[in-house]
């Protein structure tokens, strides 16, 4: 049995006092939920004062991104070491915002996500299309591309400390969330090419989340299927009661 994730990205929102204010509110809504990993992913500036907040709680933290050295002349960026320094088990890497925005390539991910291991985070590593890639019948192209690049050189034994994210590109933030039948569909062919890569068991024990516009009302149908592990959450995770109706969806 895979245990499902919920997991939130808060993106760029939220000073110190509003994420205390978030989690302080989000805690004991999700209490109950422990059959989910339920994870919160703030700002860099704002992991600290939150971990303080989820300590001992149900609730672990994740940073949206990391540098792949552990220290050095690289300003600007933060290492994974300091990201457990701060009291972070999770990092999201790859979001479609840094590959578009960022310049965050196949090739940084990799990096990443090698150096994000090595130090014991777990990765949620986040691939998907965009709309004109889905259009032109190059989704499952991008998909195989995005999971070999991000992958190269992580053996099958490192893979219990990665999740796999399929955030089509044109569902986040746009309202346009996937039906239950397009995620499925992706879902499955991702867990087939890490069956492919690696092996049945490695496919068999990979949790793969979905997000893109989830909601309270759209995600007993994408978890209910069978390859949908979870999803990962921007705007429905910025609200203490939306964030925690999806944990507790999960959790049944
Ligand atoms: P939305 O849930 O706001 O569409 O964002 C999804 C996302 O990008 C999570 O990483």
């Amino acid at each position: 049995m895979r245990k499902p994730v919920i997991a939130g990205n808060w993106k760029l929102f939220k000073t110190s006092s509003e994420a205390v204010e978030l989690v302080t509110a989000l805690l004991p809504l999700v209490s109950g939920a422990t059959n989910v990993e339920i994870v919160v992913a703030p700002v860099f500036t704002v992991l600290d004062r939150v971990q303080r907040v989820i300590s001992g709680s149900n609730v672990n933290l994740s940073a949206q991104d990391c540098y792949w050295e552990a220290e050095g002349a690289f300003t600007g960026e933060i290492s994974p070491k300091m990201l457990l320094d701060a009291g972070c088990s999770h990092v999201i890497i790859g979001h479609s915002e840094r590959r578009q925005f960022f310049g965050e390539t196949d090739e940084t991910v990799n990096k990443k996500i090698k150096a994000a291991i090595a130090s014991g985070l777990v990765v949620l590593f986040c691939i998907g299309e965009t709309l004109a890639e889905r259009e032109s019948e190059k989704t499952f192209d991008v998909l195989k591309r995005q999971i070999i690049g991000g992958l190269t050189g992580i053996p099958e034994s490192d893979l219990a400390q990665v999740i796999v994210a399929y955030e089509p590109v044109w569902a986040i933030g746009t309202g346009r969330t996937a039906s239950d039948d397009q995620a499925q569909e992706a879902h499955a062919y991702i867990r087939g090419e890490i069956r492919s890569l690696y092996s049945a068991a490695a496919a068999e024990g990979m949790r793969v989340l979905y997000g893109g516009s989830v909601k309270p009302e759209n995600i007993a149908g994408l978890i209910s299927r069978q390859d949908i592990d979870g999803a990962l959450v921007g705007g429905a995770s910025l609200k203490a009661d939306s964030f925690a109706a999806l944990v507790n969806a999960a959790q049944k």
